[in-house]
């Protein structure tokens, strides 16, 4: 795929870019109050939360440890949820009695994150909570709490800010939905 013009595969934009930055620095600010006087380990899933990790971490002004995972749950460049999750990368440290918070870019079907919370809680933090950009309740399997959730959004293809659909687009600077013609071909 060479010459691609991203932009004008976008149908409409959802999230602007000054909308995604006054919503990271309002999650910040919630985020640093609840925390007041504690130190949080972030832990972020590649490859999609990489802007919003890289902006929410700037919003939030507490000590901060800093952790990457990578999952897999959709097969290649579907885009339907396969339901398989695979751990392609492991936290580099221990979370043991930390307080830990997920960062993640989308909650869909949900399965994702209810395999990284039961497999985070093995690891004994002394607390677990969830930050999610974007929320997609039209297609949730599993039931979950998200602790913070920065905008609703409905059931469309996005992509921008981090999303992809086949490995690009995720450097728009904006969340935009995908013009059918551009996964259809
Ligand atoms: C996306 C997203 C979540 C997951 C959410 O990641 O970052 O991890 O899907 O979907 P679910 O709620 O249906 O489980 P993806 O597997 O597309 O990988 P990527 O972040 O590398 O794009």
């Amino acid at each position: 795929m060479t010459e691609r013009d991203l932009h004008a595969d976008v149908a409409e934009i959802l999230l602007t870019e000054d909308e995604i930055g006054a919503k990271v620095r309002d999650l910040g600010a919630r985020i640093t109050a609840d925390h007041a006087g504690r130190r949080l380990t972030l832990v972020s899933v590649l490859k999609g939360s990489l802007p919003f990790m890289a902006d929410l971490m700037r919003a939030i002004d507490l000590p901060v440890r800093i952790d990457l995972m990578e999952v897999s749950s959709y097969g290649g460049a579907s885009t339907e949820s396969s339901g398989l999750v695979r751990i392609l990368k492991d936290l580099s440290a221990s979370i043991a009695n930390e307080d830990v918070l997920i960062v993640e870019d989308i909650i869909d079907t949900g399965l994702t994150l209810n395999y990284l919370m039961r497999y985070l809680r093995g690891k004994n933090p002394r607390s677990i909570k969830v930050c999610a950009l974007l929320d997609k309740p039209a297609r949730r399997l599993v039931e979950l709490d998200i602790d913070y959730i920065g905008f609703e959004i409905p059931d469309e293809f996005v992509v921008g800010y981090g999303l992809d659909f086949g490995e690009i687009y995720r450097n728009l600077r904006f969340v935009g939905v995908l013009r059918p013609e551009a996964y259809e071909s």
